[in-house]
């Protein structure tokens, strides 16, 4: 038995998607416990590449995939990609579950991720739009509609109408907008077709995951953004609305923490952001341009291009602190192959010129101190074999675990399925 959280150590996107899947041919379930369809996990097998927003990556292997009570659920948007994955063959229906406790985004929420986002002019958070912050805004203000709603017809028609009454004076007063106010009739009339499709999904999952544990299952937990897109930890207010922590799995799927056995954190070879907030490490010269177009760093749910930068090593160590990281996958090293040297930053020097080797509460107004390592300047895309890889990348390895405090349990090389190596596979959880 095993239940292993799968977390982001940077701002996202460091290739969670590609290490669930592979990590997926040996679970029993995998279960997203936070975030929403603001999500974009990459998945490449043979010439097929997927992106999953809300279903949990490990669809793709036929594998019990539940969405977890901590998630928000854009439904239309859910129903759309089942239907993306069905038409590519998948079958959803004998695998999905959703939680009858998840958060509904609802119409408004969108609105208002757009409208807050215009008010707030030059500071704005550059979000995805999908609605995530403000359906959260209104989960913690008890506020919210939850999946388990939609079931009980009369209660959540008039739990709707009080809602759209509230939202239409947010509309008008607090967005000053001109925009349509929303209709009860019309939501009503557009939910209850959602729930049409997808009541044979609605369970409650925490039990169904309880039930699982104690079949001695293996379970992965696909966490979404990263570490430092926490509410709490990371760069507030540039952050997401959720605990992306591995620690809100436990709450996100409705776990005790006594059941979780490894924290495996998803370490991207240099670091990318999308959206906007503080990056101490960010380049904007010709590595920068290199690391962008080598990496392909365009952002999988908006396409907006990643801002990208040098490893940094006070972020990563700091991540393996708040999420108990055992074991790291490394991602993207074959993007860093025609980098002559390489940078870590190892320190920061704050504005009064003191030197730090612990990452401070702001990151704004922070000048990274580097550490310079030789690259292999060499091609290792693709490469499966632990012996090919040149000692440059091996020596950059060491250094990155040894300055961060945690094994290098996955190498990849590439974004297939097979370009992975896994150390010691025997001891990989699952
Ligand atoms: P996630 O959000 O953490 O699942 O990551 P994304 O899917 O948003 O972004 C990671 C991107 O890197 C995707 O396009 C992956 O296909 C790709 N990728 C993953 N691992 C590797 C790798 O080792 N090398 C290269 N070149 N690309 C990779
Ligand atoms: P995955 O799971 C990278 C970023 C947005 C923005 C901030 C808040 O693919 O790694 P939100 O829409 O959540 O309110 O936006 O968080 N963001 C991500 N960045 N990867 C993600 O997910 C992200 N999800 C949100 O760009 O800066
Ligand atoms: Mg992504």
């Amino acid at each position: 038995m095993a239940c292993v959280i799968i977390v982001g150590t940077q701002w996202g996107d460091e290739g969670k998607g590609k290490i669930v899947d592979l990590l997926t041919e040996r679970a029993d379930a995998v279960v997203r416990y936070q975030g929403g369809n603001n999500a974009g996990h990459t998945v490449m097998f043979g010439d097929k590449t997927f992106v999953t927003h809300l279903v949990p990556s490990g669809i793709l292997r036929k594998t019990t995939s539940v969405l977890g009570n901590g998630v928000v659920i854009d439904l239309a948007e859910l129903i759309k990609e089942i239907e993306e994955l069905e038409q590519m063959g998948i079958d959803v229906e004998n695998h999905l579950h959703i939680s009858d406790r998840a958060q509904l985004v609802m119409p408004w929420h969108k609105t208002f991720d757009r409208l807050g986002e215009e008010q707030k002019g030059k500071n704005k958070i550059g979000t995805t739009g999908r609605g995530i912050g403000p359906a959260y805004k209104d989960k913690i203000g008890r506020s919210g509609v939850r999946v388990g709603d939609l079931l009980e017809t009369e209660h959540f028609r008039g739990r709707l109408e009080e809602l759209v009454v509230e939202n239409n004076q947010r509309l008008e007063h607090l967005y000053k907008s001109a925009e349509t106010p929303f209709s009860a009739a019309q939501i009503f009339a557009e939910f209850t077709t959602y729930l049409k499709k997808l009541k044979p999904y609605i369970c409650d999952t925490p039990l169904l995951v309880n039930q699982l544990v104690e079949q001695g299952k293996n379970i992965l937990f696909e966490g979404a953004q990263g570490t430092f897109l926490d509410v709490d930890h990371g760069t507030y207010p540039f952050v997401t609305s959720s605990n992306t922590l591995a620690g809100g799995a436990c709450a996100g799927a409705g776990i005790g923490p006594t059941r979780i056995t490894d924290v495996l954190g998803i370490v991207k070879a240099y670091t990318t952001r999308v959206g906007s907030g503080p990056f101490p490490t960010e380049l904007f010269d010709k590595d920068g341009e290199l690391l962008q177009s080598e990496g392909q760093e365009f952002g999988a749910t908006t396409g907006r291009p990643r801002r990208c930068g040098w490893f940094d090593a006070l972020l990563v160590s700091q991540a393996v602190r708040l999420n108990g990281i055992t074991g790291m996958a490394i991602m993207k090293l074959d993007v860093l192959d025609k980098f002559e040297t390489l940078k870590i930053a190892v320190g920061y020097r704050l504005a009064d010129g003191e030197l730090t080797e612990n990452l401070p509460r702001s990151l704004e107004n922070v000048t990274p101190v580097y550490e310079e390592m030789p690259g292999w300047n060499c091609k290792t895309a693709g490469i499966t074999d632990y012996d090919q890889l040149p000692p440059e990348m091996l020596a950059y390895l060491e250094r990155l675990s040894e300055l961060v405090g945690a094994p290098v349990s996955i190498i990849s090389t590439g974004p297939k399925r097979e370009e992975s190596i896994v150390l010691n596979p025997d001891q990989l959880w699952l």
